[in-house]
């Protein structure tokens, strides 16, 4: 089964797109060129250009960044309480549904 993940622009544009479990939300964006997610460091959390809010209503399911993934955070521009790397965001069929916004500075 796949999972629906949805991405907002800043300018309101939303863009959903089916992905796999096991995949991270970077990974989705990525695959279905989802402007604004650069993704430079390939995933190793050492880079913030994957930096996205996740919606209110899903933050409980995404859960809180770990350690290393809040400290590279600290270099991402305009963060909020709902940020996350989405690198650092595994899909799993919990989250089928998802949305997530990108930061303005990204675009
Ligand atoms: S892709 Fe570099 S921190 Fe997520």
């Amino acid at each position: 089964m796949t999972v629906k993940i949805t991405f907002i622009q800043p300018d309101g544009a939303s863009q959903a797109v089916d992905a796999e479990p096991g995949v991270t939300v970077m990974e989705a964006a990525k695959l279905n060129d989802v402007p604004g997610i650069e993704a430079e460091c390939g995933g190793a959390c050492a880079c913030a250009t994957c930096h996205v809010y996740v919606d209110a209503a899903w933050t409980e399911k995404t859960g809180k960044p770990a350690e290393m993934e809040e400290d590279m955070l600290d270099f991402a521009f305009d963060i909020r309480s709902e940020s996350r790397l989405s690198c650092q965001i595994k899909i799993t069929d919990a989250l089928d549904g998802l949305v997530v916004r990108i930061p303005e500075k990204q675009i």
